[in-house]
């Protein structure tokens, strides 16, 4: 039953401008929009990565529209034309379980899976920006939010599900042939929702898309325990991502899963120089750009509204009034768990000053690899080893060719990551059973029997 994989899975976000050298301002010819979507998930795909993913802000970023005006934000159309100009690798789209209907995602990501042959996956997130865009202008509690999650994935699941496997089938001719029995209604009606009907997308492949998940307080952790397999995690440090990869898996199992049945894939962003020395400073050219402390400081305003660094300088030390305690983090609404996070970096060094807070800061909580191509592929192999990760979730950095053309070969050497794909779907790449997302194909979504 979906026994560890022997490899790293590898999950690149789908932002070609993540990469410093795949920046139109690093001496690439400048192209834009799909055209360097395209190229870069050709050459993820030739690096044989797991999958491209893509976030959603759901709103205006002012971040990413000073840095990466080109970006392309809506996941799903992004993801349908990357499906049309790759083969294998798989394509993992977030979408929000607090601004939209289950219905809607469950037939857009079959609809992706089924124009992908079966690559898609769906980052299940509650989602900590977007009231002001969507829905009624509030954000729900942590606790609402969940609670409308567990509902909202329980019908999707549903739904994709109610195509049993051969429901279509085809006869030598290529003539389609469909079993009415083999399609439920899905007769849904709960707290959030009513869904009535069956899925208007045929199940094309047996698998089913993967399901993603992003969020990391005790509820986001209970929930991805449920319905996750694969999670994309910011854990900075070995300490955090032992504690969290431990408690996810001991929940998993917990709900009748194997432990196996779920990926932890922290996110990291990688700089590579000949030199230990080279890659730092490669690292610190970000600090040199304009802006980048006062984006540092808003990024602080939105996750942690409880840290007040107004009227502080640089070089000032973080006076110990100005930090709140662990138990107001806990009380805030939007992500709970990157507001503990900030809570200890700020916590874990005596005297720490705004400058080292916000410099802490540059890859937003996760965690970081710094060094020659022989240490970056020692850290990732040490956290696969010692079990604080099944993957990462690549967030950029310096080089994407230095990182795949060095590193990924000495990952190769130790047998840690793939030489080629070894099936049609996401869910056959990652090495993932569906039995326990399954509901009419015999085991219902808590790993438990279905009636
Ligand atoms: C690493 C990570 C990535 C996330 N990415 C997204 C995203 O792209 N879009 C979104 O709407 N929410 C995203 N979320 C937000 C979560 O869905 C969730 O609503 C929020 O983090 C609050 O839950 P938490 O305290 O359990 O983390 C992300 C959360 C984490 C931890």
């Amino acid at each position: 039953m979906a026994p560890r994989r022997n490899y790293l899975a590898l999950v690149p976000f789908a932002e070609p401008n993540l990469w410093h050298d795949l920046r139109a301002d690093h001496g690439i010819t400048p192209r834009t929009g799909i055209a360097r979507y395209i190229d870069f998930a050709q050459q993820a795909e030739a690096a044989r990565l797991d999958a491209l993913f893509k976030a959603d802000f759901l709103g205006f970023d002012k971040f990413h529209i000073r840095h990466d005006p080109d970006m392309l934000t809506e996941p799903l159309a992004v993801s349908a034309a990357l499906a049309s100009v790759t083969r294998h690798i798989g394509l993992v789209v977030t979408a929000s379980t607090s601004f939209f209907e289950p219905y809607n995602v469950a037939r857009q990501i079959a609809t992706l899976h089924y124009v992908s042959g079966g690559r898609a996956g769906w980052n299940a997130v509650t989602s900590y920006n977007g009231e002001v865009n969507f829905g009624p202008a509030t954000l729900g509690t942590p606790a609402e939010r969940y609670d409308r999650a567990t509902e909202f994935t329980e019908v999707v699941v549903k739904l994709w599900d109610g195509w049993e496997p051969g429901a279509l089938s085809y006869l030598a001719d290529g003539t389609s042939v469909v079993d009415p029995a083999r399609i439920h209604d899905t007769n849904h009606v709960g707290t959030h929702f009513s869904v009535e009907q069956a899925l208007d997308v045929s199940r094309i492949v047996e698998d089913l898309p993967v399901v993603f998940q992003a969020g990391a307080s005790e509820d986001g952790i209970r929930f991805a325990a449920r319905f996750g397999e694969a999670i994309f995690v910011a854990t900075p440090d070995l300490a955090h991502a032992r504690e969290y990869y431990d408690q996810v898996k001991r929940l998993v199992a917990g709900n009748g899963r194997h432990p196996d049945s779920l990926r932890v894939l922290p996110g990291i962003r990688i700089f590579i120089g000949d030199t230990e020395q080279e890659a730092w400073e490669l690292y610190r050219d970000a600090f040199k750009d304009d802006g980048f402390y006062e984006d540092r400081r808003k990024f602080v305003k939105r996750e942690a509204p409880a840290i007040d660094l107004d009227g502080l300088d640089l070089d000032d030390v973080i006076p110990l009034e100005r930090i709140p305690s662990r138990d107001t983090m806990l009380a805030a609404r939007r992500r709970v768990s990157r507001g503990l996070l900030l809570h200890d970096f700020i916590t874990e060094r005596e005297n720490i000053t705004v400058r080292q807070f916000l410099e802490r800061l540059h890859g937003g909580g996760h965690l970081l690899a710094i060094g020659t191509p022989r240490q970056v592929a020692d850290l990732f192999a040490e956290w696969f080893t010692v079990r604080a990760c099944d993957g990462f979730t690549l967030q950029g950095g310096g080089s994407f060719a230095r990182f795949a053309g060095e590193v990924l070969p000495l990952l190769r050497e130790k047998g840690l990551v793939r030489e080629e794909y070894e099936g049609e779907t996401l869910r056959a790449n990652l090495g993932l059973e569906q039995y326990h997302l399954a509901v009419h194909g015999k085991l219902a979504v808590h790993g438990k029997e279905a009636p």
